[in-house]
């Protein structure tokens, strides 16, 4: 691990996957899971909002899933946001942290900058804010963050033969236009974290390349 000038701790066996609705994250995610697994190391594959039993509840709130949320009252932009970060603070602490000072490698399905996209740049909550957050109650950084871009199209037509649409799927297509143009901005932010896969292409080449990005920050890395 190493310290970022922004305060934040650099965790190299943390490798995060990012993009909008139906982008290929969890496909993707057994791709490398899988190849991790190969290579004899200890894997832990989570996703957010959830990953410990509390934040999956808290997922629950968020998504409007729950069977008991208050008679599906939606949550402000706000409280989502520090719904949000309530449940990542729980996954920090009780799963990904344990899990990399044992030396294992964390994959998990969204972390910090889905709160950079979808509450920064699509609700339009402060990102001043959001990184104050970040700061005091994450304070780790991935070593590596793939990107999964598609068009908010394709995304939400695959999204959508996966089930019926939870409260975040639910949302207008400008609302994932400003989540796809917030993720790629902190992409060009970040370039050295960031490795962004064009994900309208077959799933076997996204994972093809995914893999191929992984293989070459593992030989960084070692
Ligand atoms: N590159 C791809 N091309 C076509 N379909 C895909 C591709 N990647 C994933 N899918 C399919 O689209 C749906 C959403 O994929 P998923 O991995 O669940 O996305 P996410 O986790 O990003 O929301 C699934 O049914 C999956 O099989
Ligand atoms: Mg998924």
């Amino acid at each position: 691990m190493s310290d970022a000038s922004n305060g934040l701790v650099v965790w190299p066996r943390l490798v995060t996957l990012e993009g909008g609705e139906g982008a290929g994250k969890s496909t993707v995610l057994a791709a490398l899971r899988d190849a991790l697994l190969a290579t004899g190391a200890e894997v832990v594959s989570s996703r957010e909002p959830g990953g410990t039993p509390l934040a999956e509840r808290i997922r629950e709130l968020l998504l409007g899933t729950s069977t008991d949320d208050g008679g599906h009252e939606a949550p402000a932009a706000d409280t989502e946001l520090l719904l949000m970060f309530a449940a990542r603070a729980q996954h920090v602490r009780q799963t990904i942290l344990p899990a990399l000072e044992r030396g294992a490698w964390v994959l998990s399905d969204r972390f910090t900058d889905a709160s950079y996209a979808y509450q920064g740049a699509a609700r339009g909550l402060d990102g001043g804010f959001i990184a104050d957050l970040e700061r005091r109650v994450v304070g780790i950084v991935p070593g590596l963050t793939l990107l999964l871009d598609v068009p908010v199209a394709v995304g939400l037509q695959r999204a959508r033969g996966r089930g019926p649409a939870d409260r975040i799927e639910g949302e207008h297509d400008d609302f994932f236009e400003s989540v796809r143009a917030g993720y790629l901005k902190r992409a060009a932010a970040e370039p050295r974290r960031f490795h962004v896969i064009d994900a309208s292409q077959p799933a076997a080449e996204v994972a093809t390349q995914a893999l191929e990005a992984m293989h070459a920050y593992l030989r960084t890395v070692r």
